[in-house]
């Protein structure tokens, strides 16, 4: 199983020809499809319902990683486990009471994730870490794709992992917003394992060489970790 996982965002996809869209963004293995849920108050920005979420399951094998953006999520909880989400991940800034939603969540066949935005300190999920299967870092300011990835989200990712370590804990750390051949660097070696991507994926007329490159661009930012791994060069 490959480490780091790519998870290609729909909120870039064509919806004009999203049934080929997706297809020729599967076609290139990623593991998973990340769906962006945005209500208009949590973000300046809406997105898609759990119709739309069901569509999109019926257009593809790969399981759905639903970011939910919502002030108040746990009243879609159900509707979008019955539209197919494989996990559903919110945000501990929403209004909901957030231990009553991870367990709603957990109560389906669904894993659970919290999400921290930029401004939020990690210490605002540090509570719940026992209970997540993952813990989202947003590298951008929740609402729109194409922005810029930014770096001093990465401290929060090192902690993520570091807390993990010390707690015993489960969860994998994922990051969303502004992930490129570039941005990925730093993002798998502060410990990111799962790597959502829109624009870098779905803007590329080569979807499937997008995503072979993301692979090997972590593969390259994390060999200096392989078993027996020599630096080429002694200033690597
Ligand atoms: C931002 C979304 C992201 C984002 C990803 O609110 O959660 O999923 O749109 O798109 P890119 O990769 O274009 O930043
Ligand atoms: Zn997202």
């Amino acid at each position: 199983m490959n480490p780091v996982r790519i998870a290609p965002s729909v909120i870039s996809a064509d919806f004009s020809y999203l049934r080929g869209d997706l297809a020729r963004v599967e076609q290139g293995g990623p593991d998973m499809f990340h769906v962006d849920i945005m209500d208009g108050h949590f973000v300046p920005n809406i997105t898609f319902g759990p119709a739309m979420v069901k569509t999109i399951k019926s257009l593809t094998k790969l399981p759905l990683d639903v970011h939910l953006m919502l002030s108040k999520p746990r009243k879609f909880v159900t509707a979008f486990v019955e539209a197919g989400a494989a996990n559903i991940t919110f945000h501990v800034e929403c209004d909901d009471k957030i231990l009553t939603a991870l367990d709603e969540v957990r109560n389906y066949d669904c894993k659970v994730g919290l999400a921290v935005k930029p401004k939020t300190p990690l210490s605002a999920i540090k509570e719940y870490l026992g209970h997540l299967d993952r813990v989202l870092v947003m590298t951008v300011e929740p609402g729109f794709g194409g922005q810029k990835f930014m770096p001093d989200m990465m401290a929060k990712v090192e902690l993520a992992a570091a807390w993990r370590n010390e707690g015993g804990f489960k969860y994998d750390i994922e990051v969303d917003g502004g992930l490129d051949n570039y941005t990925i660097w730093p993002a798998v070696r502060a410990g990111a394992e799962v790597i959502v991507a829109g624009t870098s994926i779905f803007s590329q007329a080569d979807a499937a060489q997008a995503i072979k490159d993301l692979r090997e661009n972590a593969r390259l930012a994390l060999r200096h970790l392989e078993p027996g791994y020599v630096p080429d060069d002694p200033e690597d």
